[in-house]
């Protein structure tokens, strides 16, 4: 498809909902300060709404003029897109405390409901968003895009694109990694130039002021305004909107404390500013939706809120550093509490970061390229590429990062699972490859878990890894050694399209077939359908 006609298509979304008139051309230095901002638009950053509930939404903007703190900014929810029925309205001042974002918890709305949202500064109105309450009752299916791992200078977010087109949605999930820390030359970065996505700032975020610009950035993106405004977004974070393979108290890169208390505290101030998520102050991204007597969803902080340190990959092997917590004591008590009380709803959904099914490492000798172009190689060296795979046969997990590193935790975290409700859906991102999974629940070898894991929105896959060898393919292999994975497609970009009703849930993996051009096309790989048990 062309990209003139991408551009038209988003009119499809109703005459009134604008794309933000930013050009990907217009580069990466739009910036997140007031000043120095080059184009006249007050809303260079768009709209975005999230966290829906049944009363109540959260709508976001920023204010990108020179005066952004001088006037009243305006907000107004309406129940039409012409704004003839406008129902809640009001003002704020935006300031450098919050980088000139706002963020509105809009109550005493009706459920299961359609509103568009707008705001007006100085005279000039926003682009229009739409988002929907959840039901209290009747939710008859639910429909999510499953997103995560959306790396700006690897590619195009063509997949977000897809996913603003389609109004069908009641809401986005992404699980993590909505934007990257690096810098210029870092992880994936290789055709960023050529791309003109080029990361801003050049150098790795780890001041308050970078992580806002890196954020500033991202939401410069025209697919992604696009989508914030087609949908509501729910979200939790992973590592790298902090630092990759974080931890509760901290991450390779910053082994003293007080440096990783610094940037983490910084990475959140920003990411609480510039995402439409609602706050608490517990600073916890864990929560809870609820659509109607259909499914209850739990969203999951795998990464900071309780996880322990990984454990250390030769001791791992040797049997020691297995009983490591990942969710926390007080993750699990608050899961529990959600589990328990909403065991009447057909449906129980997890929303997490990292991979819960077991991975472990085929023998790729004769199989993976040790010669070929492989990401290990790029950013460790090529003798830890050559190694991984001579080591290979031995047939150990692949991500430590990941629940394979935390088995006791897992169990814990199954078993619970196991103990409310019947139907479970875990929606898992991370790994940058599509995968689908049955788990068996430890003690109850008959009962079995669904992981439904979406590629990455563009980050590099579990082949850009381990490329193969002519006519060998490192995924069969991978699947073959976990018989209890359906699929796995570790060379796709895309995103999960999960569709669930009252019989069953249906998922099916979509994909793009370039992040290099905006001519590309859309597919489905694979589905997945799941009948409700009775
Ligand atoms: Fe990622």
């Amino acid at each position: 498809m062309k990209r003139r006609k991408l551009i038209r298509s988003a009119g499809l979304l109703g005459s009134t909902l604008a794309v933000a008139p930013l050009a990907h051309s217009s580069g990466v230095s739009t910036g997140s300060g007031p000043k120095g901002v080059e184009k006249n638009s007050a809303f260079l950053h768009g709209v975005a709404s999230g966290d829906p509930l049944q009363d109540r939404f959260i709508i976001w903007t920023r204010i990108s003029s020179d005066d952004a703190g001088s006037g009243p900014l305006h907000w107004l929810v309406a129940s039409d897109r012409d704004f003839n029925n406008v129902l809640r309205q009001g003002q704020l001042t935006v300031s450098a405390e919050r980088d000139f974002t706002a963020k509105i918890d809009v109550a005493g709305l009706q459920e299961g409901r359609q509103y568009f949202y707008r705001f007006v500064f100085a005279g000039e109105q926003s682009p229009v968003g739409q988002c929907r309450t959840l039901a209290t009752k009747n939710h008859l299916s639910a429909r999510l895009a499953v997103v995560s791992c959306s790396n700006f200078p690897a590619g195009y977010f063509n997949v977000y694109r897809e996913i603003a087109k389609d109004p069908g949605y009641d809401a986005v999930l992404h699980l993590g990694d909505y934007l990257y820390e690096y810098g210029q030359g870092g992880y994936a970065t290789e055709n960023a130039e050529a791309l003109n996505r080029v990361p801003f700032p050049q150098t790795e975020i780890k001041s308050l002021s970078d992580y806002r610009k890196r954020h500033g950035q991202y939401k410069s993106d025209v697919d992604l305004q696009a989508m914030h405004a087609a949908h509501p977004m729910i979200c939790v974070w992973d590592d790298h909107e902090f630092a990759n393979n974080a931890w509760q108290n901290g991450s390779p890169k910053e082994g003293d404390e007080s440096n990783w208390l610094k940037r983490k505290n910084a990475a959140l101030q920003a990411y609480y500013e510039w995402m439409p998520v609602r706050e608490n102050s517990e600073h916890g991204i864990n929560r809870h939706f609820r659509f109607g007597n259909l499914l209850s969803l739990s969203m999951l902080d795998t990464r900071l809120k309780g996880r322990e340190k990984q454990p250390n990959r030769k001791a791992f092997t040797l049997g020691f550093q297995q009983d490591r917590e990942m969710l926390g004591e007080a993750q699990q008590i608050w899961l529990e509490e959600q589990l328990k009380s909403s065991q009447d709803t057909v449906w129980t959904v997890i929303g997490q970061q990292v991979l819960l099914s077991s991975l472990n490492t085929p023998d790729l000798n004769g199989i993976a390229d040790p010669e070929g172009d492989s990401m290990f190689a790029r950013y460790r060296s090529r003798k830890h590429y050559k190694n991984t795979i001579s080591n290979s046969h031995y047939g150990l997990p692949l991500l430590l990062d990941a629940w394979d590193g935390y088995p006791k935790a897992r169990e814990r975290f199954l078993k619970l699972l196991s103990k409310y409700g019947k139907n479970h859906i875990v929606l898992t991102g991370d790994i940058h490859t599509g995968i689908c999974s049955e788990i068996p629940v430890p003690g109850e070898e008959t009962k079995k878990i669904t992981e439904l894991v979406t590629a990455s929105v563009t980050s590099p896959g579990l082949d850009d890894y381990f490329p193969s060898l002519p006519d060998k393919s490192v995924g069969e292999a991978f699947q073959q050694k976990n018989p209890h994975m359906s699929y796995i497609n570790g060379k796709d970009k895309g995103w999960l399209d999960v569709n669930f009703t009252k019989e069953n849930v249906e998922a099916n993996w979509k994909v793009v077939d370039s992040i290099d051009s905006y001519n590309y096309n859309v597919s489905t790989k694979f589905t997945k359908t799941v009948q409700v048990q009775s």
